[in-house]
């Protein structure tokens, strides 16, 4: 018996069903069985909460909510027990925390889960069993069905994230709050929001308004190629309000999604220095809101003052966010102003330290120190590993896989954000057929042929991998439209690196799944790129 089931699952993960599109479920569940027959929603079905549980009754909202925008069907949640027919969603305390069990057959529907978070993503597998309709807020006369089968799933890794650089480009709060939409849909719980940039601080401050009324805004933005050095003599600005931030994060954790804020130094500093000049190594110079991309080399000094200011900002932004983690940025910080600055050479002497490598580490470390000391923990780039890793530090692998490795080695955990396979701001197609990007080459295919599995690393260092992220830089990316076409579909294989457990790669079999998840983005109404579809 139990080498039949085995046998049907690799049918059925193999070529047959999941061939058929029937099941076409992105990401893959860790185990799905299908059956014959479908359950059909009618104004009559009944949702059931068994017991009473108030994380499991707002998620059942959500599925009626959904169903009543959808399909016009006003169903209501209602505590109870099981029965032989129905809608119900059941706690089971054996389930991991993201984990969760769905039955469908034409009789009924069952969800088990140990929490909210574990019932939503059995929604969001049971939307992907129903017509594409279930996505969209038109109403239309399609049946509201679910494809019966027995799905048993849990996530890979705990860290499934997409960055947005809002920094470079600024996106409304109604996007970021439509691009959490788009993640959880795919199972993706991590937004990592990068508030800060040499082009723009995009978070206000109360104690330090100037962050808002003078680095917010540049006085003209880089259009075109690098190489043109052209700029299109137009003040650009945005930031979001302390409210705005709140409400975000609200809505966030509606859909499970944590917010990880990145707040950026010592490098990448230039919009902060151009209202404080007195936090550069240079007090004197004039420094503006940076016009156009690349590393600045103007970079946050290590002096005290700087480390009081530093914190009161991450203090404001600790009390804003509730997650775990605080992101310090920590890459591309040039040395030249530290070899310059007779300040920099002094401390340098003071602290015994070997070099400017040094000096970095130890901003990092004073940092790390205080975030930990409000019970935060700190993650940065990889550059945070050089001149020595603070002792709390996650290490976000962004050059490649190497620092991640590194990392790992040290027993830190790391999230695997590797640019060859993980940044999506990179051409997807031939950059001849699609709009100016930075440049690289990242097809769907590539970004989903990364293994976080590393040979270089042992069963014990690898435990350390905490996930995967994919990284929108914006440079080139200033509309909603534009962002949404970069990171779809390339976040699909994103999301089914992250969320299934490892298979062999078999890119033919998640393509056929990716063409039929259009129906599902069609009515969502993404702008993706169509390029690998056709
Ligand atoms: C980075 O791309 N500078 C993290």
């Amino acid at each position: 018996m139990k080498s039949f089931f085995l046998l049907l699952v690799t049918f059925c993960f193999s070529e047959g069903l999941f061939a058929q599109n029937s099941y076409a479920i992105i990401p893959q569940p860790e185990k799905l069985i299908p059956a014959s027959g479908s359950y059909t929603f009618q104004s009559n079905s009944t949702v059931t909460v068994v017991g009473s549980n108030a994380e499991l009754t707002s998620v059942a909202h959500l599925l009626t909510d959904q169903l009543k925008a959808a399909f016009g069907l006003s169903l209501t949640v209602k505590p109870g027990t099981m029965k032989s027919t129905g809608i119900f969603f059941e706690q089971n305390n054996q389930l991991g925390e993201e984990a969760y069990q769905l039955s469908v057959t034409p009789k009924k529907i069952a969800i088990q889960s140990k929490t909210g978070k574990g019932a939503f993503y059995a929604l969001q597998s049971l939307f992907q069993l129903m017509p594409s309709q279930i996505f969209s807020v038109t109403t239309s006369n399609q049946k509201p069905t679910a494809l019966a089968c027995q799905i048993e799933d849990a996530p890979r890794f705990s860290y499934r994230g997409l960055m947005l650089d809002a920094g470079r480009h600024f996106y409304s709060v109604a996007f970021i709050k439509h691009y959490i939409d788009l993640m959880a849909v795919y199972k993706l719980n991590t937004f990592h929001w990068h508030l800060t940039e040499d082009q723009g601080w995009r978070i206000e401050i109360k104690k330090y308004p100037l962050l808002t009324s003078i680095s917010s805004i540049r006085k003209e933005s880089m259009v075109g190629s690098y190489g043109d050095m052209k700029f299109d003599k137009t003040p650009y600005g945005g930031f979001y309000t302390q409210e705005d931030i709140k409400e975000v994060v609200a809505y966030a954790s509606k859909k499970f999604v944590t917010i990880i804020p990145e707040i950026e130094m010592p490098g990448h500093s230039q919009a902060l220095l151009a209202a404080y000049p007195q936090l550069g190594c240079n007090p004197d110079k004039i420094y503006e809101v940076a016009t156009k991309w690349g590393v600045s080399e103007d970079v946050l000094c290590p002096r005290e003052e700087t480390f009081t200011f530093m914190q009161d900002v991450l203090s404001e932004v600790m009390n804003l966010f509730p997650g775990q983690y605080i992101h310090i940025g920590g890459d591309e910080c040039p040395k030249k102003q530290w070899k310059e600055s007779r300040f920099c050479q002094d401390l340098i002497k003071k602290l015994k330290l070997k070099d400017e490598h040094e000096l970095q580490s130890y901003f990092i470390g004073r940092i790390d120190q205080f975030i930990t000391s409000k019970g935060k923990k700190m993650l940065g780039w990889d550059e945070i590993l050089e001149g020595g890793l603070s002792p709390n530090a996650m290490v976000m692998s962004w050059r490649g896989t190497a620092g991640g490795i590194e990392a790992a080695k040290l027993n830190h955990d790391v999230v695997m954000s590797p640019n060859n396979f993980f940044y999506l701001d990179y051409y997807q197609a031939d950059p001849k057929t699609q709009p100016l990007a930075i440049g690289g080459n990242l097809p769907l295919s590539k970004c989903y042929s990364f293994e976080p599995d590393l040979p270089e690393l042992t069963a014990q260092e690898a435990k350390h991998i905490v996930g995967v992220q994919a990284n929108v830089w914006t440079e080139y990316i200033a509309t909603p439209a534009y962002a949404e076409y970069m990171t779809f579909p390339r976040a699909l294989a994103l999301s089914e690196i992250g969320w299934s457990p490892k298979r062999p790669k078999n890119y033919a079999e998640f393509l056929k799944r990716v063409k039929s998840s259009k129906a599902t983005m069609d009515a969502l109404k993404i702008n993706y790129c169509n390029e690998d579809l056709k």
